[in-house]
């Protein structure tokens, strides 16, 4: 696999934390790791051999997206109540979500997932 940078913007080379690698995410599922912080869990997800990083949590409940959550294209489908983000920029697409869910600048080196640790949060415009 070749090295690839996916999102990169505001990143400092030294802010890059390994959270998981890409040979051991499930294959056709949302992947999960610990953020490098260790408060919050993270959701990976895979789509056209591109990395997402979002955390793991629901934002309009306590519902974990990488255990319960249905990845259709670039949306995460909750299972409690069926609202959904677009996993490249956490925004909150369908009621009963409002809040965006925090996401993470993703870099990939080889087989290697790396993160910005400093969350980031979709803004409407
Ligand atoms: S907990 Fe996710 S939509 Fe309600």
């Amino acid at each position: 696999m070749n090295s690839k940078v996916i999102a990169t913007d505001s990143a400092q080379a030294d802010e890059w934390k390994f959270i998981a690698k890409v040979s051991e995410l499930p294959k056709g599922d949302i992947g999960t790791a610990k953020h490098p912080g260790g408060r919050l869990d993270l959701a990976i997800y895979q789509v056209d051999g591109e990395i997402y990083v979002t955390s793991d949590r629901c934002t309009h409940g306590a519902a974990s997206l990488s255990d319960e959550g249905e990845l259709d294209g670039y949306q995460v489908e909750c299972a409690w109540h069926n609202g959904r983000f677009d996993v490249r920029t956490g925004q909150a697409l369908t009621m009963p979500c409002r809040a965006p869910l925090p996401y993470f600048d993703v870099k990939v080196v080889g087989d290697d997932i790396y993160i910005n640790p400093r969350p980031k949060r979709f803004k409407q415009l």
